[in-house]
């Protein structure tokens, strides 16, 4: 297996990713963002010190991590220089480690108005989008309509491609959805201006990539929002517009799947969503405002409160069939602490797959129950010096999920991680 690693949502998102990240830092070269947009939100916490990525690969905190934008990412210039902005005002140096692919798609401001339009004209059948555009932007690039990173290096090629996609945009806007249409000139103008500080950035980088592993450097592969958000794999239509899954990081990046390496699925000991969907173990009473409560869950880049459930196994087994994957990292799991006991979907009564095409119909979760720890676990890094139910929830979750959990997130911060010897894959622990 090549010494890369690919580090995915298995849940909904929001599972903890952006800390797993910034852990596995150390150990890695290069970080690569290869699906989504700035619609992710990657929280970092470094002694209380936080710091919210959208758009930027969360190697960027690292000052000597080379950091790629691939070419499954949806790009918002806007969103990317706003980024940018804000941490170089912290005195961390993007521009000089982040290359960014010429064949990204944009995300202008009449995606973010047709986002929003649709969502409106849905009403109470909302997906329940981020608002940011994201859905549009890959409709056209399928669509062979996008405008790209690199049309951004010809200023009139580019007025000209951007022109026609934006009045087809305000046609859509006008006419079907009956919302006020975007100022063709001045978007297209302010795109340019945006874009030029980010022409140094520009590359090919499905061929710096491949230089990177031909030298043997460590690549993570960093995904954004989660497995059950897949278009193809996940909660249909209640998901995402790309690819979360581990087949993306190969597609979304331009490196071959061989060269992908060891696939950790990131999730937390509980599970949450945000948006509309179904969400077969949700808690829709008391005891789930006080999971969201204790375990802070608001989404970092929209601010809304997430429903919050019981570990869902057979949704977990799914997402380890079809990632391949070789592990797990558990995130949250002091949140648990002090209940008096804890629950897990083992099975659901009838259908087993949570992204079923009928999942309108009832899906009945089986649960097992086991004792909960009155033990405070935060900042544990021992698996051993973890309560020994703490132990057994850990073991239960791995034997019903089928993979180990190599990891144990204890709090926010980023030391504060259990690494499980002979779990994780070599690399791990040699820093570079
Ligand atoms: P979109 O990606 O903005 O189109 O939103 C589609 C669905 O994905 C909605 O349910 C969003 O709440 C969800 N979503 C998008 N990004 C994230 C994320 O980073 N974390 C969790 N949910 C997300």
């Amino acid at each position: 297996m090549s010494e890369n690693i690919v580090v995915l949502g298995a849940q909904w998102g929001d599972e903890g990713k952006g800390k797993t990240v910034y852990c596995l830092l150390p150990f890695v070269d290069a970080v690569v963002r290869f699906q989504g947009g700035h619609n992710a939100g990657h929280t970092l916490v470094n002694k209380g010190q936080k710091t919210v990525l959208h758009l930027l690969p969360s190697g960027i905190v690292h000052e000597d991590k080379a950091c790629y934008i691939g070419n499954g990412v949806v790009v918002s210039p806007s969103a990317l220089k706003k980024e940018i902005s804000q941490l170089e005002q912290q005195g961390i140096d993007c521009r000089s480690r982040l290359k960014i692919s010429h064949r990204c798609s944009l995300v202008l401001p009449s995606h973010v108005a047709l986002d929003q339009a649709r969502e409106r004209h849905l009403g109470s059948a909302s997906i329940g989008t981020t608002g940011l555009g994201i859905g549009p932007a890959y409709e056209d690039r399928v669509a062979r309509r996008a405008v790209r990173v690199c049309d951004l290096l010809d200023a009139a090629k580019f007025r000209q491609q951007a022109e026609g996609l934006l009045e087809y945009h305000n046609f859509l806007l006008k006419q079907y959805f009956r919302a006020p249409c975007v100022d063709v000139s001045s978007v297209i103008e302010d795109v340019l201006a945006e874009a030029e500080w980010m022409r140094p950035m520009i590359a090919d980088t499905g061929l710096l990539l491949h230089s990177a592993a031909a030298r043997k450097d460590h690549l993570l592969f960093e995904g954004a929002q989660g497995f059950l958000l897949d278009i193809d794999q996940g909660t249909y239509p209640y998901v995402t517009s790309s690819n979360t899954s581990a087949a993306a990081a190969s597609l979304g990046s331009g490196v071959g799947p061989q060269s992908l390496g060891y696939v950790l699925g990131v999730t937390k000991a509980y599970t949450t969503r945000v948006g509309n969907g179904p969400f077969p173990t949700e808690i829709s009473d008391e005891q789930g405002r006080w999971l969201a409560d204790k375990g802070a869950e608001f989404g970092s880049t929209t601010g809304r409160p997430r429903r919050c459930g019981w570990f869902d196994a057979v949704a977990m087994r799914n997402a380890v069939r079809a990632n391949s994957l070789n592990g797990l990292c558990l995130t949250k799991l002091d949140v648990l602490d002090g209940l008096p006991s804890v629950k897990i979907c083992a099975a659901y009564s009838g259908n087993e797959s949570v992204a079923a095409t009928d999942f309108h119909s009832a899906r009945t979760p089986e649960y097992e129950e086991l004792s909960g720890w009155n033990q405070d676990t935060s900042g544990i890094t021992d698996f051993d010096a973890l309560p020994r139910q703490a132990q057994n929830y850990v073991q239960r979750i791995e034997q019903l999920s089928g993979v180990p959990v190599a990891m144990i997130s204890t709090t926010a911060e980023r030391d504060q991680i259990i690494f499980r010897p002979g779990l994780v894959p070599d690399f791990i622990g040699k820093p570079v």
